[in-house]
């Protein structure tokens, strides 16, 4: 028979295994691994927000002909928006959230045949939308990625640039979201949000589906991305440009 100060002993070790169990699934690293990856940290946001803010219901594939209405070119200059990003040929470029492939097709023809354009999104159906469309317009080099909230699934440290137009806010998970983008860029490389500007009234998109500058920065500086400029010539949106820093760069602005 074990003695009772062994049964003790052994109850009180498997307390604390349970516990360091708990911290490390809320972010903590366990006890004695100095190298341990750098954990999400634990949040309390009430379900549906972030940071204090609503966040958006994810826009459904059946109201993809939205994406490609008559008034965008208008709305939104996209050629305008990528000439300011200075795209190089050759780059490799990752549209998030692409939809049925607006943004990648223009991405593609500016990257050429030596680069290429990884088109993720979460809605399978509106990848399909997207290889047609790429298809009718005898374009190659759009790699389509099936994502998921937490799961960016793109290559680690191959991104020159990652693009998000009018998706960020749509994020149910926007800490995963960051962290794998963060991976999956290369150092100096750049992640450029195009939102619709929160401050203004006048933009008529309801309210969820707009951010403010502050709140950007408020959800992506924590992550260790780097504020560069805010764009802001276009009719009715943030063109929002950040850096992954080169190892031992400096990270604040
Ligand atoms: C408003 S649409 C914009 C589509 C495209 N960027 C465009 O400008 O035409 C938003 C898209 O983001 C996708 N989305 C939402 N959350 C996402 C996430 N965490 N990762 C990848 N795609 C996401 C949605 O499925 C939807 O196709």
């Amino acid at each position: 028979m074990p003695r009772l100060s062994t049964l003790l002993a052994a109850a009180v070790a498997l307390l604390i295994a349970g516990s360091n169990r708990g911290a490390v699934a809320q972010g903590a690293a366990p006890a004695g691994t100095a190298k341990a990856k750098p954990q999400r940290a634990a949040r309390r946001d009430p379900p549906g927000t972030y940071m204090g803010r609503p966040i958006a219901g994810v826009m459904g594939f059946e109201g993809a002909d939205w994406l490609f209405r008559d008034t965008r070119e208008a709305e939104e200059q996209p050629d305008r928006m990528l000439d300011a990003l200075k795209i190089q040929p050759g780059q490799t470029v990752a549209d998030i959230g692409a939809g049925a492939g607006y943004t990648s097709l223009r991405l593609a023809r500016r990257v050429g045949p030596t680069g290429t354009v990884l088109a993720t999104d979460v809605q399978p159906q509106m990848l399909q939308m997207l290889q047609a469309n790429a298809r009718t317009a005898g374009v190659k080099n759009i790699k389509p990625i099936r994502s998921t909230q937490a799961d960016t699934r793109l290559p680690e440290g191959q991104v020159d640039l990652a693009l998000m137009v009018d998706v960020y806010h749509e994020a149910s998970d926007p800490e995963a979201l960051l962290v794998g983008l963060k991976k999956a860029l290369k150092p100096g490389g750049r992640l450029v949000l195009v939102e619709f500007r929160g401050e203004d009234p006048e933009v008529p998109i309801k309210p969820e589906h707009k951010m403010t500058l502050k709140q950007v920065r408020l959800e992506l500086e924590p992550q260790g991305f780097v504020f560069k400029e805010s764009l802001e010539f276009l009719p009715w949106q943030h063109i929002i440009v950040f850096e992954k820093p080169e190892p031992g760069e400096k990270k604040g602005n």
